[in-house]
């Protein structure tokens, strides 16, 4: 009984998601957003879904993954040293952010956990161009937790670096100025088999959003967890193309 009780403890921990350390680095850590509830529920549907996900299909291949809004690399870098929970197949993570200062402490957060430069690239770009795909294949995997909180315009900073910070949670009148594009578009992102992980709070609002904009889109959307938070509920939703996936 003893030995069983270890043995499967080893087992479960074997396939826990560790959470990177964020390195304190003078002048950069302000400019960025410091992650939250809405980050470490990210990391759990990820953790949770994975390992569903892989638990079946060995293999050497090397998994694509994309992160659009990679703020400090918490998640990318995580999803760059989760070998285990992949069942082996080798993460190439592509970060990315509009935010300069965003790819900057996602590069040193990646080294402050000892991930491969070859495991974790970041790239300087505005997500919502992402809708013509510029990149020249196609992702096993998006992630994104997305500027999802409703400002009103008045309620817009002036400052050239606040600025760029409040784009990390500005999400319009609605909340949903970038993830209606994102949510539409986000198919040529994705091969076949692929999925997005998306967190959405209910200010989004997220059965309208797989009903009205993810379906007319080519895409069925599934809730994977959900947590309330303060006066909000967050919850993440995994999106994969109609037909082929095994929903
Ligand atoms: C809520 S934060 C999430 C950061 C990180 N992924 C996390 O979970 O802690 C949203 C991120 O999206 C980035 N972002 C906002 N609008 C963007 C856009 N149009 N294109 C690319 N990144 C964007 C912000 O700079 C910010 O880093």
């Amino acid at each position: 009984m003893f030995a069983f009780v270890t043995i499967s403890k080893i087992f479960v921990m074997d396939l826990i998601m560790e959470t990177p350390v964020i390195p304190n680095v003078t002048g950069l850590n302000e400019l960025v957003y410091e992650p939250a509830e809405d980050s470490f529920l990210l990391l759990d549907a990820l953790e949770q879904d994975l390992v569903k996900s892989f638990e079946e299909s060995g293999s050497d291949d090397v998994l694509n993954i994309l992160e659009v809004g990679c703020g400090s690399g918490i998640v990318s870098t995580a999803l760059a040293k989760s070998e285990k929970l992949l069942n082996g197949r080798l993460p190439c993570v592509f970060a990315l952010d509009v935010n300069p200062n965003a790819c900057l402490l996602t590069n040193k957060t990646g080294e402050a956990n000892q991930v491969a430069t070859s495991s974790l690239h970041t790239i300087l770009l505005d997500g919502r161009f992402c809708s013509r795909n510029p990149f020249r294949f196609q992702f096993d995997l998006v992630i994104c937790n997305p500027p999802y909180v409703p400002i009103l315009a008045g309620e817009n900073t002036e400052d050239e670096n606040s600025g760029l910070l409040q784009q990390s949670w500005d999400g319009g009148p609605d909340g949903n100025t970038f993830i209606i594009p994102f949510l539409s578009n986000v198919r040529h992102l994705l091969n076949n088999n692929g999925s997005l992980y998306l967190l959405l709070s209910s200010w989004n609002n997220p059965e309208m959003l797989v009903q009205d904009v993810a379906n007319p889109n080519g895409l069925t959307g599934v809730q994977v967890i959900k947590r309330t938070a303060g006066r909000e509920r967050l919850s993440v939703w995994k999106f994969q193309k109609k037909g082929l996936s095994s929903e």
